[in-house]
């Protein structure tokens, strides 16, 4: 579980600002929900027999003995919410969410015990243009964040019945070869097979690759609705791989499944994944409601965007006001307050407890600011300020204080307010 440090938080609004202003753009509407969840809300979305239900949830007892669970990832509690507020009658609804999932998983590099996640979930539509509106918003916001090399793969699962026929094709295939089979496949032989084919055995590849293949028992509506996006994805230039050994960890899924995945993170490749949970509703007692959604980790985005020199720089003020003498610091606390209403786009940072002035320097210099406003003694008694650039070859002045709003906002180019 990790601290996000002062230098680093920068880069987490400006990806959450950005995401926020694309969805906003395709008119999702933001839902927050708790962190934590019954246990068995998660149990019955996301499978017993997955790696996050079996050995990989936040557990606890709470004092009237319920069992809660720390949330894993946000579509159950998503469901959960929208069912319980009567979102889903006889409406569609477009949302998202962010915020933290945690998962007792081996920690490495882009694997966290907490995490956050955006997400984005649409309720009441069943066709392949939604599969293929959410592919788009998600590629408009690698375009926009400036992250490049993400590949976009697709499978489709099909629907619960076209997998449970070729659940028992892979079962008999797979028992053929029992000898061949790892501890943990030979676990999931008879519980959940399909996750056999996600192995990261190298000692299993050759034996995975030749298993029968999901698209060979889909039926002609999955069919025509795989076709149907990947049609979408290519009018709209959207380039992608059909991956018919992608399944997904968790089992609410079917028909369409996708993850954009690089290769720039090791292991953790997988930035975004998502896809169709049709049953999900009415497993959990709702009306049979048509689903579907994807995730992004945002610890794996902004990897990404630093690897690829993506994050903007940033400062933290753009003036430091050092104030020589004890008339200096009292008469600057108020001119900084006249500054902030006379600017509100400027970020100015007051200098605090005093000190000399070789050491308001260094701090006026680590704070990245452009300009340090200079106010002492003299100065005061001149009604005057001096404003030294700090990263420009550009001479020192000194000014009028009653000028001061104005100057900056021309050096800065920034807006003044109207007086
Ligand atoms: P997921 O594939 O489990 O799907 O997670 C989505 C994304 O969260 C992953 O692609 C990855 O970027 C990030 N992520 C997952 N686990 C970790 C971890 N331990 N550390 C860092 N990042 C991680 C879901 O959670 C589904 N709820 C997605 C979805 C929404 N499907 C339909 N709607």
């Amino acid at each position: 579980m990790h601290d996000v440090l002062p230098e680093d938080s920068p880069h987490w609004q400006y990806l959450e600002a950005r995401v926020r202003d694309v969805l906003a753009r395709y008119g999702y509407a933001e839902v927050r929900m708790p962190v934590v969840e019954f246990t068995e809300l998660f149990k019955r979305s996301i499978g017993e027999v997955t790696d996050i239900v079996e050995k990989e949830m936040y557990t606890f007892e709470d004092r009237n003995g319920d069992s809660l669970t720390l949330r894993p990832e946000g579509t159950a509690g998503c469901v959960r919410m929208a069912m319980e507020h009567g979102l889903l009658h006889n409406q569609t609804q477009r949302l998202w969410y962010q915020g933290p999932m945690f998962r007792h998983e081996r920690p490495q590099k882009g694997r966290y015990r907490q995490f956050q996640q955006i997400g984005v979930e649409t309720f009441g539509l069943a066709g392949p243009d939604i599969d293929a509106e959410l592919i788009l918003l998600s590629a408009r916001l690698w375009r926009e964040l400036g992250i490049e090399g993400l590949e976009l793969q697709l499978n489709s699962l099909g629907t619960p019945e076209e997998r449970l026929a070729y659940r028992e094709q892979l079962v008999a295939y797979f028992s053929a070869h029992q000898d061949r089979l790892d501890e943990d496949s030979r676990r999931r032989l008879h519980s959940n097979p399909l996750r056999i084919l996600d192995t990261k055995n190298p000692a299993m590849a050759e034996l995975v690759a030749a298993a029968p293949t999901l698209s060979d028992y889909l039926g002609e509506a999955s069919r025509a609705h795989f076709e149907q996006l990947c049609a979408i994805l290519r009018a709209a230039e959207v380039d992608y791989v059909v991956n018919p050994r992608l399944v997904r960890g968790l089992d609410y899924y079917s028909l369409t499944v996708f993850e954009w995945v690089t290769d720039q993170l090791g292991a953790q490749g997988t930035v975004c994944a998502g896809g169709r949970y049709d049953g999900l509703v009415a497993q959990l007692g709702g009306r049979a409601t048509p689903a579907v959604g994807f995730a992004m980790g945002v610890e794996r985005l902004l990897a990404v965007m630093e690897a690829q020199g993506g994050l903007p720089p940033h400062t933290r003020a753009d003036a430091y006001l050092v104030l020589m003498g004890e008339q200096a610091r009292q008469a600057g606390l108020v001119l900084a307050e006249r500054l902030r209403d006379a600017l509100p786009g400027l970020r100015l940072l007051t200098h605090c407890g005093g000190g000399g002035f070789k050491a308001q320097f260094k701090r006026a210099d680590r704070s990245g600011a452009r300009v340090a406003l200079v106010l002492g003694e003299d100065e005061l008694a001149q009604g005057r300020i001096s404003i030294k650039p700090l990263r420009e070859e550009r001479p020192q002045e000194t000014i009028a204080i009653d000028d001061l709003a104005t100057h900056l906002a021309g050096y800065m180019d920034i807006r003044e307010t109207a007086q």
